[in-house]
């Protein structure tokens, strides 16, 4: 053996551990020489230990410890005293090492960053050298919590008799909407297995065999545009579930998060957890996932706007739009520059313009207010409940358009005013329940489903199917913590001839929903009982636990936003011959 194995962690000695002989395995965290006296931190996963080398005490030793660089890997062997300047910050901050013997087990190059939290290094740097970076406690920690959940997820589920199935990972497309990753056949030379956005076709098939209660932690595959909270492979807690309807699975995943506050953050959250329909979430947070940490809700004006003379509201109120607001509380304080800011990130969401209004020391300052009498004035202010030093922003569209502008504006708002910081320690979960089962799509000219086509209509609004598909509820359910899209899920179709009819509103041909979806179709032909269920985004609710907005601290080994891994350097080019075994020809590049 070419080192002494460690007795103990670096994160584990304490004052009264003082006089005990100890062996530390570890990482040179930080190097110190006071004068030939060498203090080391030494670290591992568990915390930091100081090591100290002294001349007096051993003139050789502390020579040899000169040798030590950050990052070297070391077994040190010493005694344990107390320290004469204790660090309070850490728990083993009262005492240090003594180093009696010590060796390196291995050098380290010098690193390309420091090895410590709270570091500025670029992102790219750190995912290059991801290793290193997962060194840091900081990291380290949100793994650890990463791996708590797992276990409270397994846990959880085995109680409530759920059973683990793995589904494949190569299979047929699944229709979650998104672009699939393909993989080609060697030995079916010219076809193609995709990876699987979700493994929703195969759990529907699971509850078909009888499985009843089905979860599994898995890996999805998506490839669409990535942001801080998207990665192309993530994961999910998948479950479904048979002979239940929507409250059981609202139940059960409830108490899933109950537990996993309590026991990863010692929270108690609020259950029965709030709902909330899609369209309220809509009309009043102009978005189907509403953050409830803060209020700043979309008043609605068009009642009160009828009769206006301002050509751009008039022209709306036409065209059945809307006219609606949302009140920055303090906000007339903001410069002309700032609310120039805010009209240009309306833009981004397809205004046209943002029109204000602002009460300052009793007065009323607004580019519109020549347009508008003192009755409507009033109205706009009373329906805000605007005070003094209050600021609204006004937002006039089509419906829809006019929602999702005010509800992005609230968010920016926020963010601006510093809000998201005072409640950054606050959880506030939603359902968002009653989503439509259609989308329009105006460019493709024709209806999507908005969860999945295996999602059932509600009962009630089955007369609509044939008439007004867009005003169709569907049985799906999301569940929202602080304006995050946690997790979402539907009671299926079980029916086959409810199943034929939703595919024909997609607009979907019969050679067409046998090509894609044909072997679910026959399954469902077999006796399928009624079912349901839900996935949740696993790395979102650590990004949540662990107090992060970048999904890529959450994912040891994540992609970039263009969805490279910068470690590995894929994706990469491959062999030709490797192309050739597989029958693809590629197109030649042209520049
Ligand atoms: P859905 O598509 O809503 O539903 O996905 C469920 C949850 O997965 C998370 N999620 C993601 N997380 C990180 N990166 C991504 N690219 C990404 N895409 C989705 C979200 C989301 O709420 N089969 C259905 C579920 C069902 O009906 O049971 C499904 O996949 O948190
Ligand atoms: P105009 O008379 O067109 O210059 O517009 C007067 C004010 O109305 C300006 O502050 C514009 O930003 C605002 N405005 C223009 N279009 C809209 C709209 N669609 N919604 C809300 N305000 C608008």
């Amino acid at each position: 053996m070419s080192f002494l194995k460690r007795n103990i962690n670096c994160g584990e000695l304490r004052d009264t551990d003082v006089s005990r002989k100890v062996v530390l395995n570890g990482w040179a965290a930080t190097v110190r020489n006071l004068g030939g006296l060498i203090f080391v931190d030494m670290r591992d996963r568990y915390g930091i230990t100081q090591v100290i080398f002294e001349p007096e005490f051993n003139p050789e030793l502390a020579e040899k410890a000169k040798e030590i660089r950050s990052e070297f890997v070391l077994w040190v062997e010493g005694e344990v005293r107390l320290r004469s300047n204790p660090n309070q910050v850490i728990p083993t901050g009262l005492i240090e090492v003594v180093a009696s013997n010590f060796g390196i087990i291995n050098k380290a190059e010098l690193p390309p960053f420091p090895i410590e939290d709270g570091i500025e290094t670029g992102e790219e740097t750190k995912l290059k050298y991801r290793y290193l970076d997962l060194r840091r406690p900081e990291l380290q920690r949100k793994f650890i919590i990463r791996n708590k959940l797992y276990q409270i997820v397994h846990q959880y589920y085995h109680d409530n008799n759920f059973l683990e199935v793995e589904t494949p990972v190569l299979m047929k497309s699944t229709p979650e909407g998104a672009r699939d990753f393909l993989v080609p056949s060697r030995i079916n030379k010219g076809k193609f297995y995709a990876l699987p956005q979700s493994p929703q076709i195969f759990k529907q098939i699971l509850m078909i065999s009888g499985f009843d209660r089905y979860m599994q932690i898995v890996k999805c595959f998506r490839d669409e545009d990535l942001r801080s909270d998207r990665q192309p492979e993530f994961t999910q807690v998948d479950v479904e579930m048979s002979f239940i309807d929507r409250d059981d699975i609202i139940s059960v995943t409830e108490g899933l998060f109950v537990k996993v506050w309590k026991e990863i953050l010692g929270l108690d959250i609020q259950s029965p957890i709030r709902r909330m329909s899609y369209a309220e979430a809509m009309s009043s947070y102009g978005s189907d996932k509403p953050d409830l940490r803060f209020g700043m809700e979309i008043n609605h004006l068009s009642s009160g706007l009828m009769s206006t003379e301002f050509k751009v509201f008039q022209d709306i109120v036409a065209a059945n739009g809307l006219i609606a607001s949302i009140k920055v509380t303090n906000g007339a304080s903001l410069s002309r520059k700032i609310i120039d800011e805010l009209t240009e990130f309306a833009k981004k969401y397809g205004a046209k313009g943002l029109a204000w209004i602002k009460i300052s020391n009793g007065e009323i300052s607004s580019p519109i207010s020549k347009f508008l009498t003192e009755e409507q004035m009033e109205f706009i202010i009373r329906s805000n409940d605007a005070k003094d030093g209050d600021l609204i922003l006004i937002s006039s569209d089509k419906r829809n358009r006019a929602l999702t502008i005010l509800g992005a504006l609230r968010l920016e708002v926020a963010r601006r005013q510093g809000i998201f910081e005072k409640v950054k320690n606050n959880f506030e979960f939603l359902w968002v329940v009653d989503f439509p089962l259609f989308e329009y799509d105006e460019e493709a000219g024709r209806y999507f489903a908005m969860h999945h086509p295996f999602t059932s209509p509600m009962e009630e609004d089955f007369h609509l199917l044939d008439t007004n598909p867009g005003e169709v509820r569907a049985k799906a359910y999301d569940i929202v913590c602080n304006g995050a899209e946690i997790g979402g899920g539907s009671i299926r179709i079980h029916d086959n001839v409810i199943q034929q009819k939703m595919f024909d509103k997609l607009g979907l041909s019969e050679s067409e929903i046998d090509e894609k979806f044909g072997f679910l179709i026959k399954a469902l032909k077999y006796g399928a009982p009624p079912h349901g269920g839900i996935a949740l985004g696993l790395d979102r609710i650590v990004m949540i636990l662990s107090g992060t907005d970048n999904i890529r601290d959450v994912i040891a080994f994540p992609k970039t936003t263009s969805g490279l891994s910068l470690m590995d350097g894929s994706p990469s080019e491959v062999e030709l011959s490797q192309l050739n075994e597989l029958g693809i020809d590629l197109f030649r590049k042209t520049e």
